[in-house]
Parts: C-alpha cells; structure tokens; sequence
C-alpha cells in the first residue's frame, strides 16, 4: 500500500517542489514505484520533469473539480518508475470552486484510493498557501515533510505549518486516520555562512527527533536540472545534490522499516 507524504511549508522558494522532484526521483532509483501529485498551480514539478505545460490535457484541476478518475490524468514521466498527476493553472480557480463544497477538504484522499495499491509512495507537491488545496494534501497523507531553508525566517512559517498539522491531526481522528511529521528538513545551506548553521541548531533543538540528518546544500546542479526537464539524479548523479536526494530517500525508507519493525514487535509477530 502506498504511504502518501505531503512536501509541505506554506513560505515559498524554501525548496519544495525541488525536494518534491528529487525525492520522488531518488526513490524511484531506489526500485520504488512512485507518484509525484504536483498541487502547485505554477506547475513547477511538472515542468521540472520534462512535461511542457501546453502538452498537459488533465491536471491536478480537473482531479480536484471534476469526477475525472485519478487513472485517466495520470503520466509517465521519462524518469524510471516514477509517474505524475500534472498540473496546470487552472488550478487557481480551485478554491472558489470547492468553497462550498460539503467535506471539500477529503477530495484528494478519497481521489487517490484506487491507486493507492499500485504505488510505493505518493508524493505531493504542495503550493505556497494554507488553503484549501494544502488541507486535501494533509488529509490525503500519512506523514509530511517540512522543509526549511537555512536562513532567519525559516522559524514563523516552520511554526504555523506545525500549528496546521496539529490541527488537521485533531480532525483526522474523527475518520481514524493518522498524520505524523516524517521530519524537518534543512535545505539550501550556504555552507560559507555561519549563520545557517545556528539554524540547523535552532531546528535541531526543537525537533530532535524529526530534523533529518541529511542536510541539502545549496547547489548549481539542483537549480539547473529541472531547466533540464531532469531530475538531479539524471541530470548529474554523481553531484552533491543527487548524493544527498538519495541520502534523504534511504532515511524516509529505513524511517518505515523502523515503524514496520516496531509494529510487529506490539502485534508480537
Ligand atoms: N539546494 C538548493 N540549492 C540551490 N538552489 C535551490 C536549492 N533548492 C531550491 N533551490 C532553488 O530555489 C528556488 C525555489 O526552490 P523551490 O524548490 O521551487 O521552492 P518552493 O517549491 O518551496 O517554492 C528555485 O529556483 C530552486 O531552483
Ligand atoms: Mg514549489
């Protein structure tokens, strides 16, 4: 069964939807099948992958709005094992549309079932809001991850994302499903600079247990792949970049053998 992890911070440009692309894609090179939801109507993850915007038919639109099913908008990507629901700008209009929409927030969870079985993980690309889009997304996952860029204003925004998780935790429960932070994770670290250090401290402290130990540096090649229509991985897989996607991958994957573990340590198996 697919585990769903949202890439979630409602601050833009702190390095979402490159995590987005290059965890799905270093996942993918981990033999996983995976899924990239891109719920970003700039559709950066899409573009990012190769996909030119007026090549696009369905979107993410069209799931959310219409009773298009999941299985008709999805594409493959030129990426090994890794597929996508692209997006397209129209999905701008989303919130007006589902505004009065009864259980508008559980749209995406109930869309995404059918193909739940047929993927690893599922990966949300979400925008830069606290909107009705980015409540779908955390309905819709198991777990999420928040990246934060190593710079001073990382902390309000780290803080209104938690206060949103928590929130959405409370309202989950009534339909007894769970979300839990998969881990913070530091990126674009300037590593000339002091200061994105004592935020890697900052952070560290307050999520010891949920700060990934996987740092991302700043990088020219992860600027550069997606004017590629590449991944990282593909584009220069040897880079630091593409070394550190790959770290982040194998802690997401040895974080649900460890709860796999632990699960069958309670049921006794
Ligand atoms: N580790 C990094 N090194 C260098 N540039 C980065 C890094 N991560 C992201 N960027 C750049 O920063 C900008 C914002 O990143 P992006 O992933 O689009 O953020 P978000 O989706 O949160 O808005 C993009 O131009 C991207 O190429
Ligand atoms: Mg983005």
């Amino acid at each position: 069964m697919g585990k769903v992890i949202a890439i979630a911070n409602q601050k833009g440009g702190v390095g979402k939807t490159t995590t987005a692309i290059n965890l799905s894609s270093a996942l993918a090179y981990e033999s996983k099948k995976v899924l990239l939801i891109d719920l970003d109507e700039q559709a950066n993850a899409t573009i990012g992958l190769g996909i030119a915007r007026d090549s696009v038919n369905r979107s993410t639109y069209d799931l959310l709005a219409t009773d298009t099913p999941i299985e008709h908008i999805i594409l493959s990507t030129l990426e090994k094992n890794l597929d996508i629901v692209p997006s397209s700008i129209n999905l701008s209009k989303i919130e007006n549309i589902l505004f009065n929409l009864e259980n508008n927030e559980l749209i995406l969870y109930n869309k995404i079932q059918t193909v739940k079985q047929q993927y690893d993980y599922i990966i949300l690309d979400c925008p830069p809001s606290l909107g009705i889009i980015i409540d779908n997304a955390l309905f819709a996952s198991d777990s999420v991850v928040i990246p934060v860029e190593c710079e001073y204003f990382a902390f309000d925004a780290l803080t209104q994302m938690v206060n949103k998780i928590n929130a959405i935790q409370t309202c989950k429960k009534k339909y007894n499903l769970s979300l839990v932070i998969e881990g913070v994770l530091l990126t674009k670290l300037d590593n000339r600079n002091i200061f994105g250090y004592k935020i890697i401290d900052r952070v560290r402290e307050m999520f010891p247990n949920k700060t990934f130990k996987t740092i991302i540096n700043r990088s020219s090649h992860l600027q550069e792949a997606p004017m590629h229509g590449k991944s990282v991985l593909r584009f220069a897989y040897h880079s630091r970049g593409a070394k550190e996607y790959r770290e982040l991958a194998q802690e997401i994957i040895n974080n649900e053998k460890n709860s796999h573990q632990k699960l069958n340590l309670k049921s006794g198996a």
